[in-house]
């Protein structure tokens, strides 16, 4: 028996697998790789969210739950959002998913119909375009570099005038962001949100490193325009729960409804002993994640000074925990080219800016979710390929 078949869903031929984790998978047979890669928190999960675990196995917590989660963990997590940015949230709003992935797919798969458009402004985080390709939607990207990454409302009234062919059903907006670290104000999004409300667009926000900020505190779109927005979020980035695959979305009760057919088609619910960690982390360690953000700043500035002195150029972030750099001019590979010379030589892992789009192409981003040891023998790293390019480590 042929071992590929040529009559699969012929959207997967237009989709690949993440390059982030197809280049942090190249890198890691290389000796002695230091890899500054995924985005992933390397704190441990809160000793007290772990003891609500624990218990949770002894009491027995094993079944099946309520597909859209257990009621005290909707009504934590409609509190959080409430009590941190100003929400108004009731339990019914929330649905409980597996990490701020499955959220995002189920959201996708519940507004989407053939031929949708769908906006992006980018460079962005890798998950959005394959699951709108996968529903049969239609991206158009928002190309933000000649604006420090911000999106105006200029751009997407051109992007939307660019295609009459199309009818716009959402746009996608992910802030902190992944790749940037770009973050939002109030005002920013008070512009934005005439424009979604213009051309009734949903808007997928997509928050999930709302608790990561490092200037002013994070302001909620949904405080705008609820009756819009399917608000994403989840404790991956917040509470260093990566692995624990728990997040969520906020909406009204009618879509929530329907976002959870799709939901519950995929996955029936959320592990029934992660909710249970869940409420504790969202009660008894809702600012947990402010911790983590004192540590994350000092980080930032750190690899900021010292990449910026090698003539990276970057523009400052101020949430989330990457530093997206130009690469020097000197350089003149792609980003790609770049990242596999600077790993196989020097032996320091970044992803290339092409893994967020064309848009990022010329680029490195940077995890700095590593304790400062790493990161100092990455600057350390990072300095002799940018001194000596040709040299053998
Ligand atoms: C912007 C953004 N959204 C969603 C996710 C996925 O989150 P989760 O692990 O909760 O599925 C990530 C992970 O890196 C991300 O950066």
């Amino acid at each position: 028996m042929a071992l590929f078949r040529d009559d699969l869903n012929t959207q997967l031929n237009n989709i690949e697998v993440s390059e982030i984790r197809q280049f942090d998978d190249a890198t890691s047979s290389i000796p002695d790789i230091l890899k500054l890669t995924l985005g992933e928190p390397d704190f441990n999960v809160p000793a007290h969210v772990q003891l609500a675990a624990k218990q949770a196995i002894d009491d027995n917590f094993s079944h099946y739950t309520n597909n859209a989660g257990i009621p005290e963990l909707r009504q934590a997590a409609a509190n959080f959002q409430n009590q941190k940015y100003g929400l108004h949230y009731q339990a019914e709003n929330v649905l409980t998913t597996v990490g701020a992935s499955e959220a995002i797919a189920a959201a996708l798969g519940s507004i989407l119909n053939p031929g949708d458009g769908v906006l992006i402004p980018a460079p962005i985080y890798s998950a959005y375009s394959p699951l709108i390709t996968l529903n049969h939607g239609i991206e158009v990207r928002i190309n933000t570099r000649s604006n420090h990454f911000v999106l105006t409302p200029n751009m997407i009234e051109s992007a939307i005038k660019a295609h009459p062919e199309l009818q716009f059903k959402a746009i996608v907006l992910n802030y902190p962001s992944n790749p940037t670290g770009v973050t939002y104000r109030r005002e920013e999004l008070a512009d934005l949100v005439a424009v979604f409300k213009k051309y009734n667009l949903w808007v997928i926000s997509d928050e999930i490193y709302s608790e990561l900020t490092y200037g002013a505190t994070h302001f909620s779109i949904a405080a705008l325009i609820p009756e819009q927005t399917i608000l994403i979020s989840g404790l991956s980035k917040s509470h260093a729960m990566t692995g624990w695959r728990l997040g969520f979305i906020f909406a009204e009760r009618s879509l929530i409804n329907q976002i959870k057919k799709v939901h519950q088609y995929l996955v029936t619910a959320a592990t029934s002993i992660v909710q249970k960690a869940a409420v504790e982390a969202l009660t008894n360690g809702a600012d947990d994640g402010l911790k983590m953000a004192k540590q994350y700043v000092e980080r930032r500035d750190f690899v900021y000074q010292e990449m910026t002195k090698m003539g990276f150029e970057i523009a400052r972030p101020d949430g989330a925990f990457y530093i997206f750099a130009k690469i020097p001019a000197q350089f003149n590979q792609n980003s790609m080219a770049f990242c596999r010379d600077l790993a196989q030589k020097n032996h320091l892992a970044l992803i290339p800016g092409h893994a967020f789009g064309d848009e990022g192409e010329g680029y490195v981003r940077l995890s700095y979710a590593a304790n400062m040891d790493k990161l100092h023998e990455a600057m350390k790293r990072l300095q002799s390929y940018i001194d000596n390019p040709d040299n053998q480590n």
